[in-house]
């Protein structure tokens, strides 16, 4: 219950901060959210203490919850340093994140053992719906460019596949409108499994604890696949790959280069959030950055390709 609502949280001021203005949930409803999510946690971590033995204070100060919904998030972060046990991190329901070791081999191969991997993965297992599909990356193993997005769909859980539904399409329209085609990148997502909601219907973004998870395999992929550069697609992208207290809003750092495992990475708007907000002016911010992707990996750029969306 608390990590649902968390991800309801983190995905309302996630449409906020990219910019949508036609969800109407005020900070307040917000800030409400947020603190049924602590009263759970405070019930859950009482019980949890009862049994034991060492006094764990999981009273939420009252400073906290009585803050506006401007204070909150920071008094909410000093309480975290000071009180480890309540950082979501630190008791993850799925576990340590995996570690495994990589074949030696080609790429193909060892592509190959960490999809197997992956797709055995017994967290991903329990956690993929009955009946659909654990999903993990696709694409050129020997390409320049790894698109990363957040987590798959339902259409993406149905076929196994990155990137396949109406968010794919446009992914494969500005792979196309860069030159390339998508068998000549490489697509993957921070999650292999689409996070659960109660029903069939709708996304969530993943939670810390899910990302951390599966990392490893993402950053396994990147090891295989050595690409000259990596695109984060959306904030979700960006912050796990970055960290999440990297960034509040991705306008603060899209379009600029950072770094993932030593490779140098651009993070730019999700296709999803471009598909809800038909803006011109967001379309050629996404754009630009993919011109400076272009521009690194030395692919030729035409004057047209230059003024698209101006
Ligand atoms: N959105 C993502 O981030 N990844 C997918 O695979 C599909 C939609």
């Amino acid at each position: 219950m608390k990590s649902e609502l968390e991800a309801i949280v983190e995905e309302l001021k996630r449409l906020r901060d990219d910019g949508v203005n036609y969800v109407s949930v005020s900070d307040e409803t917000i800030h409400t959210l947020r603190q049924v999510s602590l009263d759970g946690n405070r019930v859950e971590n009482e019980a949890a203490s009862k049994e034991s033995s060492s006094p764990v204070s999981t009273e939420i100060p009252e400073k906290i919850k009585s803050a506006s919904p401007e204070e909150f998030d920071r008094l909410l972060k000093d309480e975290v340093v000071k009180n480890p046990s309540r950082s979501p991190t630190s008791d993850s329901p799925f576990g340590d994140p995996p570690a495994f070791t990589l074949p030696e081999g080609d790429k193909r191969a060892r592509w190959e053992a960490l999809k197997e991997i992956v797709l055995n993965c017994p967290v991903c297992q329990k956690n993929t719906r009955d009946g659909y599909k654990t999903v993990f990356g696709v694409g050129d193993l020997d390409a320049d460019i790894f698109f990363c997005g957040e987590a798959p769909g339902g259409d993406e859980e149905e076929q196994g596949e990155p990137f396949v539904g109406k968010a794919g399409q446009l992914l494969n329209k500005m792979i196309k409108a860069m030159g390339l085609e998508r068998e000549q990148v490489y697509i993957g997502n921070i999650m292999n499994w689409r996070p659960r909601l109660p029903t069939r219907v709708g996304n969530r973004p993943p939670t810390k604890e899910e990302m951390a998870f599966c990392l490893p395999y993402l950053a396994g992929q990147i090891e295989i696949v050595k690409p000259k550069l990596i695109v984060a697609l959306g904030a979700t992208a960006a912050k796990g790959l970055l960290g999440f207290d990297s960034c509040r809003t991705l306008r603060e750092v899209k379009g600029i280069w950072h770094e993932f495992a030593e490779t140098p990475l651009i993070s730019t708007y999700h296709p999803s959030y471009l598909l809800r907000n038909d803006s011109k002016r967001d379309k050629r911010a996404a754009w630009e950055d993919l011109l400076k992707v272009m521009e690194r990996c030395e692919l030729p750029i035409s004057e047209k390709q230059r003024g698209y969306f101006l």
